[in-house]
């Protein structure tokens, strides 16, 4: 495994990260061996949030480390907060001070833990005021309740808003980057171009996160679209599938090693998120970081997945 020193702790974080998620329905023992898996192959890092399963990802995780004493010290923690979900499914974001107090104490109690290794505010609310956010932050990391603080699906703009009155590091920011999803380097191969491929969407947020020295952390880096499915495997990649498999063949790992290997590619302090509920995918997602793809290869899976360079 490779890691990152993360934040102003300068902790150690493995680039691959096990996104949890997607474990509302498995048991305590099914949670406790995947994050064995992980563990034993070196992943030391686990991202959750307060919205997933509306506490319940929370709860079971600290269900896992009250099963297992001490497991808690041998993990870098990460959890989110700032998405509201109402009991009839309205959602909204809110990164009042108020909110984020509460917020980040109810997953600390659902999580049975004193502190999170790592917090995001998990989508911008467009109606935040950065001097009340940089209040929430502030007390929450003096109370040593939150040791570093990020952000995820961040624009520059707002993140330059919140860091200029924001009296804490952010450490992070949590974006979507798979082999399938690049319409942030869309847009940089496109610029200026007449075509739809050149609209910047993200107003340029990589480079900005890479220039800041930021971690740059990718959530669903299997997916294509919004949760649209794993594009490994799928009839709508025949090309991107193909080329994986080959250089998979070449670096003796399997397709989903050689994805995350793309991901973690790019030239910044990069972690790739996994939310897999399997162990045997785990181990396979580790082995991504035994190798490094030539800057052709990177560009082939590009191109692979549909995309077309000017
Ligand atoms: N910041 C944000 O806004 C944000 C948003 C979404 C997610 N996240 C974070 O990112 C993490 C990962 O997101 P994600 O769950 O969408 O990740 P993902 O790894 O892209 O997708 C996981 C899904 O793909 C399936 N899958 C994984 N590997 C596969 C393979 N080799 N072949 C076929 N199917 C495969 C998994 O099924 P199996 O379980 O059967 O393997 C699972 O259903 C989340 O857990 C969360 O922590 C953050």
């Amino acid at each position: 495994m490779r890691y990152i020193e993360f934040g102003e702790q300068k902790a150690k974080a493995s680039e691959v990260m096990i996104g949890l998620m997607r474990i509302k329905e498995m048991s305590v023992p099914e949670v406790t061996e995947l994050i064995e898996a992980a563990l034993d192959e070196g992943i030391n890092a686990l991202d959750i949030a307060d919205v997933y399963g509306r506490g319940t990802c929370e709860t079971i995780l600290g269900e896992v480390f009250a099963a297992n004493p001490g497991l808690r010290d041998r993990v870098f923690l990460q959890s989110k907060v700032g998405i509201r979900k109402e009991p009839d499914g309205f959602t909204w974001y809110d990164f009042s001070k108020e909110h984020i107090i509460e917020a980040v104490d109810a997953g600390l109690a659902r999580m049975g833990v004193d502190h999170v290794d790592s917090m995001l505010l998990h989508r911008p609310d467009v109606l935040m005021e950065p001097d009340e956010v940089g209040e929430a932050l502030e007390t929450l990391k003096d109370q040593g309740k939150v040791l570093d603080w990020g952000v995820s699906n961040l624009n520059p703009a707002m993140l330059g808003r919140l860091e200029r009155r924001v009296p804490v590091k952010l450490a992070t920011n949590q974006m979507q980057l798979s082999c399938a999803f690049t319409p942030a380097f869309n847009g940089a191969f496109n610029v200026n171009m007449e075509n739809d491929a050149a609209i910047m969407r993200d107003g340029g947020i990589f480079e900005c996160c890479e220039d800041r020295g930021m971690v740059i952390q990718a959530w669903s880096t299997m997916q294509y679209g919004y949760f649209e499915g794993a594009f490994l495997g799928s009839p709508k990649y025949p090309e991107l599938n193909a080329k994986l498999e080959e250089l998979a063949e070449k670096y003796g790992v399997t397709p989903m090693a050689v994805a995350l290997a793309w991901v973690l590619r790019y030239p910044a302090k990069m972690q790739a998120v996994i939310g897999t509920t399997k162990p045997s995918r785990v181990r396979e997602a580790a082995r991504a970081c035994d190798f490094e793809l030539t800057r052709k290869e990177w560009y082939e899976i590009y191109c692979s997945a549909g995309n077309v360079l000017p």
